[in-house]
C-alpha cells in the first residue's frame, strides 16, 4: 500500500519538476488535484516537520516527518534552517546544519517525505556549517552552498544519488538570493521553510500514514494495569479452543534464544569477572568517569605515589610504589565480602626497586582493623615478578566488609601492579562469578552474544572495541574507557567470552563495529560527532584483516596460524568453532556505514565462506529509518548477510498488539536476529508479553533464526539500563526478574520442529492469548506452551494433540504489578487446561 502510493505520487511528480537553477524549489502547479505544502522546522530539537494548506486557507501542521540523529543525545541531535528540494526524479533532498562547530552538515534523502535514508554528515574544512541550501543542475547533481562562521560562503557538490559530497576549496561568491526561503504562519507562529506543490494524492499518503502511526501508539499505550475496567464484563472465565495440527510442521531455527552479554551496568567488572580487586590495573582515568584518577578504589596511610617509569606493560602504564609501613588498601567493588572459611586467591606484579630483600605483607582487614586472613610474600630480585598467595578467612571471622591490605615490611620501594583477589571458587574454576554464570547457564542459552550493545562499536572512533587488545596476558590487555562510563580491564576478554561459550554448551555471536562508532558519540577533538566519518578509508583493509584475524585465532590450527597459537599459548590448543558474527551494532545505516560494512563482510565471505555474518538494521523497529534502510541494503547483499539484527524495547501494548510481527516476512532473504528486545517494565506484566512474542518468534522460527532478551545483568547502584534480567549486589543475585523466568522457560523446552495450531475465542479477546507447540526432533519431546495474559480464568479444550493426565506443567501466574513470580511445577490433568489469570504455562509431551 505505501509503496504503490508512493510510486503513484513520485511518477505523477516527477513529470512536473524539472532542474534547478539557484532559485528557492518551489513551483506552483495550479490543478485542483494539487495541494500545497511547507516543510519547516519548529525548533531545533522539533525536526523538520509538515504542514499544508487547507480550504480555509491555514497552514495545518501534519507531523514530524524526521529529526536530526547527529551526535549525542540531551547536547545534540538538533537541527538547524533545514532545506528541502524537491527533485527531479521525483525524490525529496534535505540539508541541515548541526551546530555551530562541528565540521560537517547533515543530509538526507526521502522517496515519499515520510520515510528518510539515515542521514549522511558530509565533512568540511570549516567548522560550524551555517544555512547550508541547494540547487539541483541539469546533470542531476546538486549545488551545495553555506555559511561559515567568519561570513564566507562555501560550495559543495553533491551527486545525484546524494551520497558523495565535494567541497571546492575556497570561498563561493553566491549571492544572498541563493538563501530565500518560504514563509507561512503556522500554529499562530511565522516560520521559515520551502513550499511546495504536491497531488492531493501524496497528501492523502502522508496524513494516512501519520494517522496509522497515532492509531499504532495508541493501541501501544494500553496496560494490562487497567484490565479491571477493559474487561469488566467478561466474567471470572473464558473459554477457549486450541486445535493442533501435527500434520503441519516446519523445521525452525535450533538456535532460537540465546544471552545478550554487555558490559553495561557494571556486569563485566565487578560482576560476571569475580575479581574482587577494583582499579587492579591503576589505570583509572578522567576518560572513565570525571573525578576518576589512577588511585581511584585505592586508600592509603600516606599520599599514594602513582608511577609510568618502567611499567609491567606498555599497555597498563600506571603502577603504585610503596615504601616501608605504607599500607595500600583497595576497597573492591563498593565492599569485598569475607566470611569464616571463605577461601581466596591472591597475585600481584611486584617490582622490587631497592633490589633488597623484602616481604609484602597481604591481609584482608575487617572495619575495624582486624586481619581476617593474611600471608606474607618473599619478595627478592629485580624486574617485575608474579607473586601468588591463597588467603583463607580465619573460622572465628565474622562475616563482614573487608578491605585489602599490602604492607611492605622492609626498608625499599615497591612497585605493585595487577593487584588481584579472586574467590576460590569461581565458575567451573574459569573466572567468573559462580552464581551469575549459573543463573545464565540455567536459561540454556543455544549462543551467547559480546561483548555488547553500544560497548562494541564504542564512543567515537577510538574507542571501538578491538578484540585483539582483550586476550593474552592480563597486564598486555588495553584497557579502555566503557561506553557506559566507567572502566574496562578487560579481564573478561575474547578468550573468556570463548571460554564461558564452551563452558555452557553455547555458540559464540561475538559482535565487532562495522568500521563505525556509535552514531550517538559525542564530538572528538576536531568537533566531528556520531559515526565520525567511520574508520579512514586508508585503515580500513586492516581493520578487515582484525576481524579475519579473529576467526583465525578462534578456529585455527597453532601449528600452522600465530592467532591460533595465542589461543593454544592461553590453554585453549582446540579450535573454539566460531560459526557466527556479527558486524555492527544498532548503527546509523549511513553512507559510511554500507560503505565500512560491505567492505568487512565481503573480506569475511571470501576468505571463510562457512561463517554466518550478521548485519544490523538500526535500534528500532519498522518503520524507522534505519530498520528500512538497514533491510534494504541486507537485501541487496544477500551473498554477504546470512542474518540482520534487529533492536527494540517497546511498551507491553506494542507487545500485545504486534504478535502477527513476523508472520509477513520474506522468508527469501536474509533471517533475522533479534539481537536486543525487551518491554519496558520488570514485572509480571513484561513477562507475560515477553512469553506472547515467544510464541511468535517460535511460529516464525523458519525465518527468526535467533534471539536475545536484553540487558542481561545489572549491578544494583550502577544501573546504565532498566529493566534488566537479572540484578545482582556484591554478594548475591538479588532479583531474577519475570522476564527471566519467561526466558528460561522458552530455553529449557525448545524445538527444532514447529506444529501448527489455531486458538479459537471471542475475536476481542485473542491477542491476550498465545500457543506455540513446538517438536524437538532428537528427543521426540513435544512442548505446548500456552500464555493467557487476561484478567480470567482460561478453559482451554485442546485439540489434535493428546494431553495425558500427569504430563508435566511448568509456569508462573500472578498479579500484572508483581516484580517477583514463583515458578510452580504441576502434573496435567487430562486434555482441558485450566490456566488462572494471567498464566504462562509449558507443558512436556
Ligand atoms: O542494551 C542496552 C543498549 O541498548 C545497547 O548497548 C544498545 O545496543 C542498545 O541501544
Amino acid at each position: 500500500m505505501k509503496k504503490s502510493l508512493l510510486l503513484l505520487a513520485a511518477a505523477a511528480l516527477a513529470a512536473q519538476t524539472r532542474a534547478q537553477q539557484p532559485v528557492p524549489a518551489y513551483q506552483i502547479i495550479g490543478r485542483d488535484t494539487t495541494c500545497q505544502i511547507f516543510v519547516y522546522s519548529p525548533g531545533e530539537k522539533d525536526g523538520l516537520h509538515l504542514a499544508y494548506l487547507t480550504d480555509n486557507d491555514h497552514w495545518q501542521d501534519v507531523g514530524q516527518l524526521c529529526a536530526s540523529d547527529y551526535a549525542e543525545w540531551g547536547s545534540e541531535k538538533r537541527m538547524h534552517h533545514p532545506y528541502v528540494v524537491h527533485a527531479s526524479d521525483g525524490t525529496w533532498r534535505l540539508l541541515f546544519g548541526v551546530n555551530d562547530y562541528s565540521p560537517c552538515f547533515a543530509a538526507a534523502y526521502s522517496e515519499d517525505l515520510v520515510t528518510w535514508r539515515p542521514q549522511d554528515y558530509p565533512r568540511v574544512a570549516e567548522k560550524g556549517v551555517a544555512e547550508p541550501v541547494m540547487f539541483q543542475m541539469d546533470d542531476g547533481t546538486f549545488d551545495i552552498y553555506f555559511k561559515a562562521k567568519d561570513g564566507t560562503r562555501h560550495y559543495v557538490q553533491a551527486s545525484e544519488d546524494f551520497r558523495k559530497f565535494t567541497e571546492q576549496p575556497g570561498p563561493s561568491t553566491i549571492e544572498d538570493m541563493a538563501w530565500m526561503r518560504d514563509t507561512a504562519t503556522v500554529g499562530g507562529r511565522v516560520q521559515q521553510g520551502n513550499q511546495f506543490d504536491v497531488p492531493k494524492l501524496h497528501l492523502d499518503y502522508i496524513r494516512q500514514y501519520f494517522a496509522a502511526i497515532d492509531r499504532d501508539n495508541e493501541l501501544s499505550r494500553e496496560t494490562m494495569r487497567d484490565d479491571a475496567r477493559r474487561f469488566a464484563r467478561i466474567g471470572n472465565n473464558v473459554e477457549a479452543t486450541l486445535t493442533v495440527k501435527p500434520a503441519q510442521t516446519k523445521r525452525i531455527s535450533d538456535k532460537l534464544l540465546g544471552v545478550f552479554f554487555e558490559d553495561i551496568s557494571y556486569a563485566a567488572d565487578g560482576g560476571l569477572y569475580a575479581e574482587l580487586v577494583q582499579n587492579r590495573d591503576f589505570e583509572y582515568s578522567p576518560a572513565d568517569r570525571r573525578g576518576w584518577t589512577a588511585t581511584t578504589a585505592w586508600q592509603s596511610n600516606r599520599e599514594i605515589r602513582i608511577a609510568t617509569d618502567v611499567p609491567l606493560s606498555t599497555a597498563n602504564p600506571h603502577y603504585a610504589v610503596l615504601a616501608a609501613r605504607d599500607t595500600l588498601y583497595n576497597i573492591g567493588w563498593d565492599s569485598i565480602t569475607a566470611a569464616p572459611q571463605s577461601a581466596f586467591d591472591f597475585s600481584v606484579y611486584v617490582r622490587n626497586e631497592s633490589g633488597l630483600r623484602n616481604q609484602l605483607l597481604v591481609a584482608l582487614v575487617a572495619a575495624d582493623g582486624t586481619a581476617v586472613a593474611k600471608g606474607k610474600l618473599k619478595i627478592e630480585g629485580q624486574g617485575w615478578n608474579r607473586y601468588t598467595l591463597p588467603l583463607v578467612v580465619d573460622r572465628k571471622a565474622l562475616k563482614g566488609r573487608v578491605r585489602l591490605a599490602l604492607t611492605p615490611l622492609k626498608e625499599g620501594q615497591l612497585a605493585v601492579d595487577m593487584v588481584s583477589l579472586f574467590p576460590r571458587e569461581t565458575f567451573r574454576g574459569h573466572g567468573l562469578r559462580k552464581d551469575l554464570a549459573e543463573a545464565i547457564a540455567a536459561l540454556h542459552p543455544k549462543f551467547v552474544r559480546f561483548p555488547g550493545g553500544c560497548m562494541s562499536h564504542g564512543q567515537g572512533i577510538d574507542n571501538i572495541y578491538h578484540w585483539n587488545q582483550t586476550v593474552g596476558p592480563w597486564q598486555d590487555r588495553t584497557p579502555a574507557p566503557n561506553i557506559w562510563n566507567y572502566h574496562q580491564t578487560r579481564g573478561l576478554g575474547f578468550y573468556e567470552y570463548f571460554q564461558f561459550c564452551e563452558d555452557i554448551g553455547a555458540e559464540p555471536l561475538p559482535v565487532l563495529a562495522a568500521g563505525v562508532p556509535c552514531q550517538n558519540s559525542r564530538c572528538n577533538a576536531d568537533g566531528y560527532g556520531g559515526q565520525q566519518g567511520g574508520i579512514p578509508m586508508d585503515q580500513m583493509p586492516a581493520y578487515c584483516q582484525e576481524l579475519l584475524n579473529l576467526i583465525e585465532w578462534a578456529n585455527g590450527d597453532p601449528a600452522t596460524s600465530s592467532w591460533a597459537r595465542l589461543r593454544a599459548e592461553a590453554g585453549h590448543p582446540a579450535p573454539f568453532n566460531l560459526k557466527y558474527i556479527g558486524i555492527g551494532n544498532e548503527d546509523i545505516i549511513s553512507t559510511a556505514f554500507e560503505e565500512r560494512c560491505e567492505m568487512i563482510c565481503r573480506a569475511i565471505k571470501e576468505r571463510y565462506p562457512h561463517i554466518k555474518v550478521c548485519g544490523t538494521v538500526g535500534p528500532f523497529h519498522d518503520p524507522s529509518p534505519d530498520y528500512v534502510e538497514g533491510w534494504k541494503f541486507a537485501k541487496a547483499h544477500p551473498q554477504l548477510f546470512d542474518m540482520v539484527d534487529e533492536h527494540y524495547y517497546e511498551s507491553t501494548g506494542w507487545f500485545m498488539h504486534h504478535q502477527d510481527y513476523y508472520d509477513h516476512y520474506d522468508r527469501t532473504g536474509p533471517q533475522v536476529y533479534l539481537g536486543e528486545w525487551a518491554s519496558r517494565s520488570t514485572t509480571h506484566e513484561s513477562a507475560l508479553v515477553e512469553a506472547m512474542h515467544l510464541c511468535a518468534l517460535e511460529r516464525n522460527g523458519d525465518v527468526v533464526a535467533m534471539s536475545s532478551y536484553a540487558p542481561l545483568l545489572c549491578k544494583e547502584g550502577h544501573a546504565n539500563w532498566n529493566p534488566d534480567m537479572i540484578y545482582f549486589n556484591n554478594d548475591t543475585i538479588t532479583a531474577l526478574t519475570p522476564s527471566y523466568e519467561t526466558q528460561r522457560l522458552w530455553g529449557t523446552y525448545c524445538g527444532d520442529e514447529y506444529v501448527a495450531s489455531e486458538l479459537a475465542i471471542a475475536p476481542e479477546l485473542r491477542y491476550r492469548l498465545a500457543a506455540s507447540v513446538v517438536r524437538n526432533t532428537a528427543t521426540g519431546k513435544t512442548y505446548l506452551k500456552l500464555v493467557n495474559a487476561l484478567p480470567s480464568q482460561l478453559t482451554l479444550t485442546v485439540d489434535g494433540l493428546s494431553i495425558p493426565a500427569g504430563a508435566p506443567v511448568e509456569g508462573f501466574h500472578g498479579q500484572v504489578t508483581d516484580r517477583r513470580v514463583r515458578v510452580e511445577r504441576t502434573a496435567a490433568e487430562g486434555p482441558r487446561l485450566v490456566l488462572p489469570p494471567y498464566a504462562v504455562r509449558v507443558i512436556e509431551l
